[in-house]
């Protein structure tokens, strides 16, 4: 049988760091709120003129290929989660394919917000186990700046630019993509959203006005299906491969709030050192949150070592995958 197993991760994030004291300066908050509510201590902002997520995106493709040394004619698919495309049209990632100068692979996007690195996961695994493609390369890229309101509490604090960027590629082993389960429920619609700009309220000035092109986010709503949610995945997949939580090495969850990470840990009784935290640094990166966490700890992965990853996001839309580590870091 064949699985789709990891065989590199890397990431971007830019230079720039925008700090909660920084923050305090812009919108009536403060570093205590922010720690205590959130966990978020710093997140990274990219300022360059003219860039987007694909720049985001392109750099994190061009360390993977820096570090595997792959040629990157072999790469087949490129798969690009963002809920922050340069454009409604090209996809990023066929930005992100130019940016690095592949002209040999094709690629497209895929909008799961805050759930779609988990979303394109699955579906470049399912291409490898399909035997359609032996390299698959799937890139969640976010410009998260890009739609926050600079001007508002509620939601400039969360949020930072990032990427990630995974090789998949085919094995016989037991190791790779596992499971996977994913559920959508699209009464999340009103509660997390970014109302101008597509084809319902296209951009205007009234959209403007009324701030439509930023994010909107029910806080408390959210919270409350985000843990509820994250829980239930990941008890449903660890319970169909018969995993309890001592068989599992790393739970690593979406990194939206750090009290949502410690009531999922708390639901487990997970020890400190198998949950994998770095929102403090980096903020909510929406898709990006998972891969640039595995790209941070990578070095602690060993060969068969057994991870959970689980996300929720606007839709909502929520899942768990259970993948086996291939190779020691
Ligand atoms: O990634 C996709 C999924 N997203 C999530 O999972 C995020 C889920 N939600 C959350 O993480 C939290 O709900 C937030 C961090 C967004 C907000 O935290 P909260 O503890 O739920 O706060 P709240 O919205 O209930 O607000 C509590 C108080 C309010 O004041 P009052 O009404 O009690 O007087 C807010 O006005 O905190 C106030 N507040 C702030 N105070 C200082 C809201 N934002 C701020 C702020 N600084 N930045």
């Amino acid at each position: 049988m064949l699985r789709a197993k990891i065989s590199c991760v890397t990431s971007y994030v830019p230079d720039d760091i925008l700090s909660n004291e920084e923050l305090a300066q812009m919108v009536d908050t403060s570093d205590e709120w922010i720690t205590t509510r959130v966990g978020i201590k710093e997140r990274r902002i990219l300022r360059e003129e003219g860039t987007g997520s694909s720049d985001l995106g392109a750099r994190a493709l061009q360390a993977l290929i820096d570090k595997t040394g792959i040629d990157p004619k072999e790469i087949e698919l490129i798969i690009c989660a963002t809920s922050n495309p340069d454009f409604r049209f090209p996809s990023t990632a066929s930005i992100i394919a130019e940016k690095v100068g592949i002209k040999t692979t094709y690629g497209y996007d895929i909008q799961a917000a805050c759930a779609g690195f988990l979303v394109a996961l699955q579906a470049g695994a399912a291409y490898i186990q399909a035997g359609l493609y032996k390299k698959v390369v799937v890139i969640a890229a976010e410009k998260m700046s890009s739609m926050v309101n600079y001007k508002d509490r509620n939601t400039c604090p969360l949020f930072g630019d990032a990427a990630g960027c995974v090789l998949l590629e085919p094995t016989e082993e037991e190791t790779g993509v596992m499971d996977t389960i994913f559920h959508t429920d699209g009464m999340g619609l009103p509660h997390l959203v970014m109302t101008g700009g597509g084809s319902v309220r296209p951009a205007s000035h009234t959209t403007i006005d009324k701030n439509e092109h930023y994010v909107y986010q029910d806080g408390r709503f959210v919270f409350k299906h985000a843990v509820a949610d994250m829980i239930s995945s990941s008890s449903t997949i660890m319970q169909r491969n018969q995993l309890t939580i001592d068989d599992v090495d790393y739970v690593i969850p979406h990194q939206a709030n750090l009290r949502i990470i410690e009531a999922i840990a708390e639901r487990f009784n997970i020890p400190e050192e198998k949950m994998l935290v770095n929102i403090q640094h980096y903020g909510n990166t929406s898709a990006a949150s998972i891969p640039l966490c595995l790209s941070e700890f990578e070095h602690r992965f060993k060969k068969g070592d057994k991870l959970i990853l689980t996300a929720f996001g606007a839709g909502f839309t929520w899942g768990a995958v259970y993948l086996v580590w291939d190779y020691n870091s």
